[in-house]
């Protein structure tokens, strides 16, 4: 196998919301600047990139992962999900993000992308959560704003809604995290 330089650029190709993208970066470039800057897809917040905020938070094939613990190489060849692939191509908001507009879950929206993202991961897995499963998830994430109740309060009004009790299991830890392994 040919070494690589740490210099050199390297062709990344993978699916960004749907879209099959491919860019030059280096091997040692991190996903959430590979997607913000190479790829020129901003809605990834990039806050303390040492994995404890959770603002960088993107689906991988479906799974969340904090993107400034990700190469960018990792992701080669897979599905990756941002906040941009919520809302409808009209613009209309998924019901997540209109539950967070309802319940004044957010203020300056830094940590927004982030915990949508858990959130869109979680709830697939886990549609009616419990209040203090919610606060599991939630407390993979930090927010200077908001004080987390409209968070919680908007989460457990999508549960409310969601049609079928779903099996569960005990997601909320490794979704605090940023996901099930990358
Ligand atoms: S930027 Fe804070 S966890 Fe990635
Ligand atoms: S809304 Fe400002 S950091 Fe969360």
């Amino acid at each position: 196998m040919r070494r690589v330089n740490k210099n050199e650029r390297v062709r990344i190709a993978l699916a960004l919301n749907g879209r099959k993208l491919a860019a030059a970066a280096e091997p040692r470039t991190l996903l959430s600047d590979f997607i913000r800057q190479n790829l020129g897809s901003t809605g990834t917040h990039v806050g303390c990139e040492h994995g404890i905020c959770g603002a960088c938070t993107v689906l991988i094939d479906g799974v969340a992962a904090r993107s400034c613990l990700t190469l960018a190489v990792q992701a080669e060849g897979r599905e990756v999900k941002t906040v941009e692939s919520l809302a409808a191509p009209d613009g209309t908001l998924n019901p997540l993000q209109a539950a967070f507009r309802a319940n004044h879950a957010l203020q300056c929206g830094f940590c927004t992308p982030g915990i949508l993202m858990s959130f869109t991961d979680y709830l697939a897995r886990n549609p009616h959560p419990s209040s203090a499963e919610i606060r599991e998830v939630l407390s993979g994430h930090l927010c200077r704003c908001t004080g987390y109740a409209g968070i919680v309060k908007a989460v457990e009004e999508v549960a409310s809604s969601a049609p079928a009790k779903a099996g569960k299991g005990d997601h909320a830890s490794e979704a605090k995290h940023g996901g099930r392994g990358v």
